[in-house]
């Protein structure tokens, strides 16, 4: 999501002649865009401001000014504390305040810096964004949804991006109708909780997600619909159907489900249970068998047990999960989670983690490896790393290089093509062109 906010900055400041660099040596204006979900935040973007620090004296000493911005939730969190350590930041600004940049930037001019824009505004953001006019490439993201009412124990997000908001059908289609127009091919729409987006439908009444995902889908040009990240909670009928029956949408899901221990669960106020985490599961694979599933988990959250530990190994083992993300339990300020008695010491949480992550990681390379032999679809994403090949993705998001034999293989990029896959590697697969292979 900060990436797809970052390059909506970069549509807002547009106008005002700025244009991305490739370095911050040459930039008239650096905008750090933070992240405040997990670990040592807030120290990341003070040792990273005190580099960009000197990027800004060296430059002032030429007789350049640089205007140094801290947008996203670590501004958002730590608000004008940001002024009081690194006084030379000129803007502090929260994710849902950045349409408003170019005030922004004339206010730092002319005050000398000091602007904080933290409050969340009446308005809604996208309202007031100039039209997407960045081409992402084949692959691109969308942002329909933003926010959290579900305040998990541990988490930051209700705090920093807000209340659930869903942006409107219309806009949300004429958007991603601007994303095919400019080069994508695959779509992969965006939310804290993308599947509780439920918002004004085209005719005035009012849809659910799998009604916007049914009608992005139908786009001429649009091969392939991600969606990320969904909550179980929000996992309905409706939904499950449109991956039985939207060709488009990929048969791979992340679907974070933090911990299989139901004490743990409620803990976390997460608001289901193993049990429905297992049912909505079986009811995906029954409507998509091929789906793959990812998720995310954490270990050693306030409470948490042996006991608990090994219930969350027994989901993964019962679950098997293409891939996954695990997460030592870091308190963040203001949430519940950070006062909780029983915190677990260090060493355990290390452990634990070490333990599922060889877990998940071993079930990864089983999912790779089952892939051997198989013909795929692949949408060519770009050149590979190796002179001859090109790179892409699988159905299920697995990266996929695939070695050319003949010229002219760049016009692949942005198709799909039938690959075999050859070798299943630990983060990756090899494969090769079936037409390529024909002609051989
Ligand atoms: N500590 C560790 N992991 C966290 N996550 C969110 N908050 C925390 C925290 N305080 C993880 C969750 C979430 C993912 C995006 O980050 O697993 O799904
Ligand atoms: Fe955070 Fe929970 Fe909301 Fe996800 S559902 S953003 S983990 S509070």
């Amino acid at each position: 999501m900060n990436v797809y906010d970052s390059l909506r900055m970069a549509d807002v400041l547009a106008p005002l002649g700025y244009a991305p660099t490739a370095s911050p040596d040459d930039a008239d204006m650096v905008i750090l865009n933070t992240c405040h979900i997990r670990e040592r935040a807030e120290e990341k973007v003070f040792s990273e401001l005190g580099r960009l620090r000197l990027v800004k004296e060296a430059r002032a000493a030429e007789g350049r000014q640089t205007v140094l911005a801290v947008a996203g939730c670590v501004a958002q969190a730590e608000g004008k504390e940001i002024f009081t350590r690194a006084p030379y930041v000129d803007i502090v600004l929260g994710p849902q305040t950045y349409h408003r940049l170019p005030e922004m930037v004339a206010l730092a001019a002319r005050a000398g810096g000091g602007v904080l824009e933290t409050d969340f505004p009446a308005e809604d953001k996208f309202d007031h964004l100039p039209e997407s006019a960045a081409a992402q490439g084949v692959t691109a993201f969308l942002t329909i949804q933003e926010g959290c009412d579900k305040f998990c124990s541990f988490c930051v997000v209700p705090y920093t991006r807000g209340a659930e908001n869903s942006r409107p059908a219309r806009a949300v289609i004429a958007e991603a109708g601007r994303l095919v127009a400019s080069g994508a091919r695959e779509i992969t729409l965006l939310g804290q909780n993308v599947n509780a987006w439920r918002g004004a439908a085209p005719d005035g009444g009012e849809w659910g997600f799998a009604e916007l995902i049914r009608a992005v889908a139908a786009l001429p040009g649009l091969l392939r619909l991600r969606y990320t990240t969904s909550h179980p909670r929000d996992m309905d009928a409706a939904l499950v159907a449109a991956h039985r029956e939207v060709g488009a949408l990929m048969p791979f899901l992340h679907l974070p489900v933090q911990s299989g221990s139901d004490r743990m669960l409620a803990a976390m106020n997460r608001k289901h249970s193993v049990a429905d985490y297992l049912r909505i599961v079986d009811e995906l694979r029954a409507a998509r068998p091929d789906i793959a599933l990812s998720s995310d988990f954490i270990v050693g959250h306030p409470g948490e047990t042996e006991a608990d530990f090994e219930a969350t190994l027994a989901l993964v083992r019962r679950v098997r999960f293409a891939q996954a993300f695990s997460f030592k339990y870091s308190p963040r300020p203001g949430t519940p989670a950070a006062g909780a008695p029983g915190q677990v010491p260090e060493e355990i949480k290390d452990s634990r983690l070490q333990t599922l992550l060889a877990l998940l990681r071993a079930q990864q390379e089983d999912f790779n490896r089952g892939t051997e032999g198989l013909v795929l679809p692949v949408l060519f994403t770009g050149p590979g790393r190796k002179p001859g090949q090109l790179s892409g993705r699988t159905p299920y998001l697995q990266p996929v290089h695939v070695q050319m034999r003949s010229l002219g293989p760049l016009s692949l990029i942005g198709s799909e093509a039938e690959v075999r896959i050859v070798r299943g590697h630990p983060n990756s697969l090899q494969g090769v062109l079936e037409s390529e292979k024909m002609l051989a």
